[in-house]
């Protein structure tokens, strides 16, 4: 797969911001649930969804591979008078301590490794979870646009990886079997936040470890 780390800080160097500053719906509809403690951002951007938890009152860390990236999240972090704890990392490489997290947070990143790798992510982020701890995943789904073309145009790396992988609803579901299941959508959604407008197809998921487990 090519090398992405230099892309994604090329990205986020050409433009002030990439993304709308807004967390996702989902965090924003359900954070009232999460215990307290601590919320893993990987992926962290420039910290959309972990500064909107650090404003409520949890320790925040993130992660992503691009520099400025991580730069503008403590930045804006900071301007607000806000702590977030972020890190220039790859998450392939990326540790997560067991049982530490309340929530942890992988939006619109998974996509961006095989199958395989991102299966292997995943395990961790379960490990992850403190006994009642949530996670939320925001991912690109097969009926993304650009899967359709690069069935058409690109080489077969691994089950419905290309450059990119793409998930289906049964494989997060499966992926995070055993968990609750606090939200679950996927549709076709207008973006107009970056770029020219475009469509995608997404897959949201927010479950709940159970305390049992
Ligand atoms: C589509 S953006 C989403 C950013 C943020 N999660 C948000 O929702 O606003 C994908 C992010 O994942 C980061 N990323 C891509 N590959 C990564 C990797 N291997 N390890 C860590 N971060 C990565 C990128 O730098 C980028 O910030």
């Amino acid at each position: 797969m090519v090398e992405r780390s230099s892309t994604w800080e090329e990205a986020y160097r050409s433009v002030k911001s990439l993304w709308e500053l807004e967390p996702d719906h989902a965090l924003r509809e359900y954070a009232t649930l999460v215990p307290d403690g601590t919320v893993l951002d990987l992926g962290v951007g420039d910290g959309r969804n972990a500064l909107f938890f650090a404003e409520m009152g949890y320790e925040v860390e993130g992660v992503d591979i691009s520099q400025t990236a991580v730069e503008r999240c403590v930045e804006r972090a900071k301007k607000a008078n806000l702590k977030v704890k972020a890190e220039v990392r790859d998450l392939k490489e990326v540790d997560i301590p067991q049982g530490k997290y309340s929530l942890i947070i992988a939006a619109w990143v998974l996509n961006f490794f095989k199958k395989t790798e991102a299966e292997e992510i995943i395990k961790r982020i379960r490990n992850g979870l403190k006994k009642d701890g949530f996670v939320y995943i925001g991912v690109f789904s097969i009926n993304d646009p650009s899967y359709e073309r690069a069935t058409k145009s690109l080489e077969v790396v691994e089950e419905c990886t290309f450059f990119s992988h793409y998930f289906t609803k049964e494989e997060v579901l499966s992926l995070f079997a055993g968990l609750k299941v606090i939200y679950c959508a996927e549709g076709m959604e207008l973006n107009l936040g970056h770029g020219d407008p475009h469509y995608h197809g997404f897959i949201e998921y927010m479950g709940q470890m159970r305390i049992s487990d």
